[in-house]
C-alpha cells in the first residue's frame, strides 16, 4: 500500500491495547470475565487501607468490577485527552438518568434541545421538574437559541449530536463558551456520532454520554451506558450510581470489551457504507429527500467537515407517498431487517412515524413525516445493499 493510500486509522492502537492488563494473575491476554458480587480481603488492614484511600481495589460489585474497569480504560483511550475515568451502565438511559440526578438539584435549571432521545426528552419534561428542576426546552439545535436559554442559574447543557432522525449538529464550542460564563456543565449525547467521528472533550465539552448498546457494543447483542470524562466530574455520578445501582454486568462489559477492539474498522465502513447509500438514494427518482449531513444538501453540512471524522451509518430519507405507502417499501426492501435501534453490524429500517412515533400529534410535534425512513447502514458489501434498496424503491407502489 503506497503512503498515498495508507490513511491512518484513529485509535486503531489503543482500541486494541487498552483493555490488557499485562499484570493480570492469570497471565490472560484478554480481560477476564470476573463474575463476582464480591471481593475477598487478606485482613482487615487491607480493609482498612482501602477504606483510608491507600488501596485501590474491587469492593464489592455494584461498586466496581475488574472486567468492567478494563472495558472502563479502552473508552477513555478512545476519548482522548480529558477523559480520564469512564462509568459504566446497564444502558444508555441509566448513563442519562443518573448524570443529570447527580448533578442537578431543586431550584436549578437544565437546557436541553426538543431533538434529543424520546425517552431523554420524557426524562426532562415529567420526570426532572417533579424535583423541582427547572427545564428549558429549546426547539432547534442551533447554537445561538441553546446560547439564548442558558441563564445564571443553568447548572448543565445537554446536547445530542447528531439528532435523531434528522441528524442536525451545532456550533458545540460556542454553547460550551456560553456554558461556561455561568458556570454550566455541557453533556453531549455522542451516540450517533461515537468518539471516532466526533471528540467532544477537545471541544471543551464536560461530559460525553454513549449509549453503547448502539456503535461501541457494535453488533446488536448487548445494552450499556457509558459517561466520560474528568475524574472530578464522574464522581459525583459514580457516587450515585452507587446508591442507585444501574451498573453494567461484567459478561456485557466484556462483548463490548471485545467489540472495540474492531471499533474504528466498524466506523470506516459504516461511514463509507453510509456515504454510499445516501448518495444512491439521493439520485433515485422515488426518494424525494435524504438527509444524512456527509451530504452537501444536508443543512449542517458545513458543520458536520468541520466537526466529524464522517458521519455515521444512520441515514434517514423519505420516499415517494403517504404513510401506507412508505410501509409498502418498507416491506419490499429483503436485506436490511426491521427492528428499532444503529449502530450494529446488521443493516436496519424502520419508519418513524410507526416504530416510534405512531402518534400522530407526536408526530407534528417533532417533525416527523409520514413517509420518513431511518436506516442503520450496517457493514454488509455497500453493493448488497444498495441494490436491495433499489429493487425495492423501484418495485414499491
Ligand atoms: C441518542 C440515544 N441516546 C440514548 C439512547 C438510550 O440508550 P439505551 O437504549 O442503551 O438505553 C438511545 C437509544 O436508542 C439513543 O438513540
Amino acid at each position: 500500500m503506497s503512503d498515498e493510500q495508507y490513511r491512518k486509522i484513529p485509535y486503531a492502537t489503543e482500541a486494541i491495547h487498552a483493555s490488557i492488563d499485562r499484570g493480570n494473575r492469570y497471565r490472560s491476554l484478554t480481560p477476564p470475565i470476573v463474575q463476582s458480587a464480591t471481593f475477598l480481603f487478606d485482613d482487615t488492614a487491607e480493609l482498612f487501607a482501602l477504606k483510608t484511600g491507600q488501596l485501590e481495589r474491587p469492593e464489592y460489585g455494584r461498586y466496581g468490577n475488574p472486567t468492567v474497569s478494563a472495558l472502563a480504560r479502552q473508552l477513555c483511550a478512545l476519548e482522548g485527552p480529558g477523559a480520564d475515568d469512564a462509568l459504566l451502565f446497564s444502558c444508555g438511559m441509566a448513563a442519562i438518568t443518573t448524570t443529570l440526578l447527580a448533578l442537578l438539584s431543586a431550584g436549578d435549571h437544565l437546557v436541553y434541545t426538543q431533538q434529543s432521545y424520546r425517552r431523554t426528552l420524557q426524562f426532562c419534561e415529567e420526570i426532572l421538574p417533579r424535583f423541582g428542576v427547572q427545564c428549558s426546552e429549546v426547539p432547534a439545535v442551533d447554537a445561538s437559541r441553546i446560547i439564548e436559554a442558558i441563564r445564571p442559574g443553568t447548572r448543565v447543557v445537554l446536547l445530542e449530536m447528531p439528532t435523531n432522525p434528522y441528524l442536525y449538529l451545532c456550533d458545540v464550542a460556542r454553547v460550551v463558551e456560553a456554558a461556561r460564563a455561568v458556570d454550566a456543565q455541557v453533556i453531549i449525547d455522542a451516540t450517533f456520532a461515537t468518539p471516532y467521528n466526533l471528540r467532544p472533550l477537545e471541544l471543551g465539552v464536560d461530559l460525553v454520554i454513549h449509549s453503547a448498546t448502539k456503535y461501541l457494543g457494535g453488533h446488536n447483542d448487548v445494552l450499556a451506558g457509558a459517561v466520560i470524562g474528568a475524574w472530578h466530574l464522574v464522581l459525583p455520578i459514580r457516587q450515585l450510581q452507587g446508591i442507585t445501582g444501574a451498573i453494567l454486568s461484567p459478561a456485557s462489559a466484556y462483548l463490548i470489551s471485545r467489540g472495540l477492539k474492531t471499533f474504528p474498522l466498524r466506523m470506516q465502513r459504516h461511514n463509507e457504507n453510509a456515504l454510499r447509500v445516501s448518495r444512491f438514494l439521493e439520485s433515485h427518482p422515488k426518494v424525494v429527500r435524504v438527509y444524512y449531513p456527509g451530504l452537501e444538501s444536508h443543512p449542517d453540512h458545513e458543520l458536520a467537515r468541520r466537526l466529524l471524522r464522517g458521519s455515521g451509518g444512520v441515514v434517514s430519507f423519505e420516499v415517494a407517498g403517504d404513510f401506507a405507502a412508505a410501509g409498502r417499501f418498507i416491506d419490499k426492501v429483503r436485506l436490511p431487517l426491521v427492528a428499532p435501534s444503529f449502530g450494529g453490524t446488521e443493516s436496519l429500517i424502520e419508519q418513524p412515524a410507526l416504530m416510534s412515533y405512531f402518534d400522530s400529534g407526536e408526530r407534528a410535534r417533532f417533525g416527523i413525516s409520514d413517509n420518513l425512513i431511518r436506516m442503520s447502514v450496517g457493514l454488509e458489501d455497500a453493493d448488497d445493499i444498495i441494490a436491495d434498496l433499489r429493487q425495492a424503491l423501484d418495485s414499491y407502489s
